[in-house]
């Protein structure tokens, strides 16, 4: 792949000379003003990004943010990583080994480890009572971007990567073999979600229908912590709230029993975000297997990745020309047109009969929204620019989008979208996500993975070419 771009040296070397004071003669010699004012402004984002995944490190891991997020969560950990990964690379490695540590026997790499019971957040770990691994950790997974992440670790330095590597593979595989045998109905392909806090998407629009089936009623009473740290217009609903507990409760009843809960469950959705950024780890984790020598677990991989085009095909929805959600247990596909439908070329899945039509929307959706990539469609009675993932712009989402975008060939697209990243990050801060519409910060604010995209990817100091 060797596609993970990296800060040059000179970067580096301009932001450690000029310390932690502002002394800018070390890049007086710009000739213009606005020039030198960019470039002083751009390397300030970059320490300021720099001393926010420092502020958040747990020891090994790292939290989202202080106070909303308190434990290690499984998808910002790994983009965490990429950070680190910028000027510590053996850091980064460790973000790696610390979620793995919460894997569960059966494989599943669990969306947060807990590690300790914090007050501040809701629920924790007694109200899971999930105990397929030794730490305590929630009782489902989250997007599994991280083999992805560790062919980009690997590939930045080989020789310091391969140890970690040849532990970290075995882990990797399970993990995957888990989604593809838990997560996937019988003769489906398309991954599921059980929990919309499977998916990271936890109040898109995608889930509407699904959730409105599943019936709260006789949850044992709660108090949210969320909203003690946010604004309660920019989180989900107490409505889905009840329904999310109501799902920990299910789960929890079934001892966790991940299969019965994809086959019988009151929630089963799937998901184009999971699916997609799965297949990409697929292929992914087949080149760290050949890179091995693993012939026999290329071949499993194989063995999943065979199945891609069918599950793309059940996620596709002509009517809305994008891929949707889907809900297994109605069949109904999602109303909306979510920004992880554009996931499918960081799949790897291009269908030529198909193309003119996805971009056609994406385009679209690109002339409705000032900052790309708005998390839903803001031409839908649904879309809402600043709660959560029912419109607001991600970096991290932005981040997997544009380079699948770039690597088929749609460069204008793809840097719009890192360009407008780049925006929102200058004009509002290291926001947990951003009204598409305005550019403003909204959630948690020192946000380690927009910090993380910020050093890897949208820093004009950060060499993508
Ligand atoms: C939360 O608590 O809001 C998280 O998104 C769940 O993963």
């Amino acid at each position: 792949m060797g596609h993970q771009k990296s800060r040059t040296n000179a970067n580096w070397t301009v932001l450690s000379e000029i310390g932690p004071s502002p002394a800018w003669s070390g890049v007086a010699l710009l000739s213009e003003k606005s020039s030198i004012t960019s470039a002083a402004r751009s390397i300030e984002l970059d320490r300021r990004a720099l001393t926010i995944l420092r502020q958040n490190e747990w020891g090994g891991y790292t939290l989202p943010t202080r106070g909303l997020y308190p434990y290690q969560w499984n998808w910002d950990s790994m983009f965490v990583a990429l950070g680190f990964a910028e000027f510590d690379l053996e850091r980064a490695w460790t973000e790696v080994e610390t979620l793995f540590e919460g894997q569960w026997a059966n494989g599943m790499a669990a969306h947060i480890v807990f590690r300790k019971d914090d007050p501040s957040y809701f629920p924790g770990p007694s109200i899971w009572q999930a105990e397929g691994s030794e730490l305590p950790t929630s009782g489902c997974s989250q997007p599994p971007v991280a083999s992805s992440v560790v062919r980009d670790l690997y590939e930045k330095d080989p020789a310091v990567g391969q140890e970690y590597l040849e532990k970290l593979f075995p882990k990797l595989m399970a993990w995957h073999r888990w989604f593809h045998t838990m997560r996937v109905i019988s003769g489906g392909a398309a991954i599921a979600v059980t929990h919309p806090w499977e998916s990271g998407r936890d109040n898109s629009p995608d889930w509407d229908a699904a959730l409105a089936n599943v019936d709260p009623t006789g949850i044992a009473t709660y108090t949210r912590r969320d909203t003690g740290h946010v604004d309660a217009a920019m989180r989900p609903t107490s409505a889905e709230y009840d329904r999310y507990l109501k799902l920990v409760e299910y789960g929890r009843q079934t001892g966790w029993d991940h299969a019965h809960i994809t086959r019988e469950g009151p929630f089963a959705v799937a998901d184009p975000g999971v699916t997609f950024i799965l297949m990409r780890a697929d292929r992914d984790l087949k080149a760290l297997a050949l890179v091995l020598g693993k012939e026999g677990s290329a071949r499993e991989i194989e063995t999943w990745l065979y199945h891609s085009e069918e599950a793309a095909d059940y996620l596709w929805c002509e009517e809305l020309g994008a891929y949707a959600a889907r809900d297994l247990r109605t069949d109904q596909p999602a109303t909306g047109v979510s920004s992880v439908a554009f996931l499918s070329y960081y799949a790897g899945m291009s269908v030529p009969r198909r193309d003119a039509k996805l971009q056609h929307t994406l385009r679209r959706i690109l002339n409705t929204a000032p900052y790309s990539l708005p998390s839903f469609d803001p031409e839908h009675s649904r879309f809402d620019s600043r709660r959560y993932w029912r419109g607001p712009a991600w970096a991290v989402v932005n981040f997997l989008a544009a380079r699948g975008l770039a690597e088929y060939g749609f460069a204008a697209k793809a840097e719009r979208i890192r360009g407008d990243t780049r925006r929102m990050i200058q004009k509002s801060g290291f926001f947990e996500y951003f009204d598409p519409l305005t550019g403003a910060g909204a959630g948690g604010d020192n946000f380690a993975w927009t910090a993380a995209m910020w050093l890897c990817w949208a820093s004009p100091t950060t060499d993508v070419s």
